[in-house]
């Protein structure tokens, strides 16, 4: 059943008899936003720079100008970006079942799409506090045209620490209540649609696992899965910005029919 519309109205029935809904959502959701994945290929993140030498707490420590102005060319290319049609979906879906989004995205696409409840597993990019005080900060004024790898002192805190962008960095813990939050969603929900991510990333990886586990019905939309067939009960090859859509349209339809 690769038909598009086929899987969508299918999924769309199961959605509108769905008491709760949860959408888990990776780099691949921002994609089509002109957001680079981590893995994707030699464009991907990960390919075009060293993540131990940027994403870690060692990084920031020895070299927190590098770390710094990486993340701020990170952060206009999110304000440059603008949510697609498939983040758009999500919203408006959520208008008709209850939806969660539970993402590992540091964007804030979801957000200004629509989305309000979101749950960030691995931080945001804009949720800038102090590395010592932990004080939140304020955004910078952007800069314009900078290279990835030009480097900028870090903002100072009035306790002497530097401001650090409010993310996860490898090694670093999950903030507990947006993991407890996770599996809360991931346990209860009955449909789960796992929405591009490589799922090579613990613990988020092990979310749709453990609803499945829990009786959820659970779809990936991925043009190329990142979860084994037995890991999933349905995998939808296609982008976020197609699919989910279609999804939303179906679900009108199915709603609007079964409303006479
Ligand atoms: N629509 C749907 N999926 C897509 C699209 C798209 N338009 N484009 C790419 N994908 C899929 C890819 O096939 C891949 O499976 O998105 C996935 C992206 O995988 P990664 O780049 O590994 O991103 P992600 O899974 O979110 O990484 C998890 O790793 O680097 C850390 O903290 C970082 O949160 C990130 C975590």
């Amino acid at each position: 059943m690769h038909d598009r519309s086929a899987i969508a109205t299918a999924l769309a029935a199961r959605i509108a008899a769905a008491h709760r809904v949860l959408v888990l959502s990776g780099a691949g959701m921002s994609a089509e936003s002109g957001i680079a994945t981590f893995r994707g290929g030699d464009h991907g993140l990960w390919a075009r720079f060293d993540p131990q030498a940027l994403a870690t707490p060692e990084a920031w420590r020895a070299d927190a100008p590098l770390v710094w102005g990486w993340y701020r060319w990170r952060m206009a290319g999110v304000r440059d970006a603008q949510p697609h049609a498939g983040h758009r979906a999500i919203a408006a879906m959520a208008s008709r079942a209850e939806i969660a989004v539970v993402t590992q995205n540091v964007d804030d696409l979801h957000e200004r799409a629509g989305s309000v409840d979101v749950v960030h597993l691995h931080g945001e990019l804009f949720a800038l506090r102090c590395d010592r005080c932990d004080m939140r900060a304020g955004e910078p004024p952007p800069r314009v045209d900078a290279a990835a790898t030009e480097r900028e002192t870090p903002p100072a805190c009035v306790c002497g620490g530097r401001v650090r962008p409010g993310v996860v960095w490898f090694g670093e813990s999950l903030p507990e209540a947006a993991w407890r939050r996770a599996v809360a969603h991931a346990g209860s929900s009955d449909v789960v649609l796992v929405v591009g991510t490589s799922g090579l990333v613990q613990p988020a990886a092990s979310l749709p696992g453990l609803a499945r586990r829990a009786g959820a019905f659970v779809v990936e939309i991925n043009p190329q899965p990142g979860f084994r067939a037995d890991e999933v009960d349905l995998h939808w090859r296609d982008t976020a910005a197609h699919a989910l859509p279609e999804l939303a349209a179906a679900l009108d339809a199915q709603l609007a029919e079964a409303s006479g």
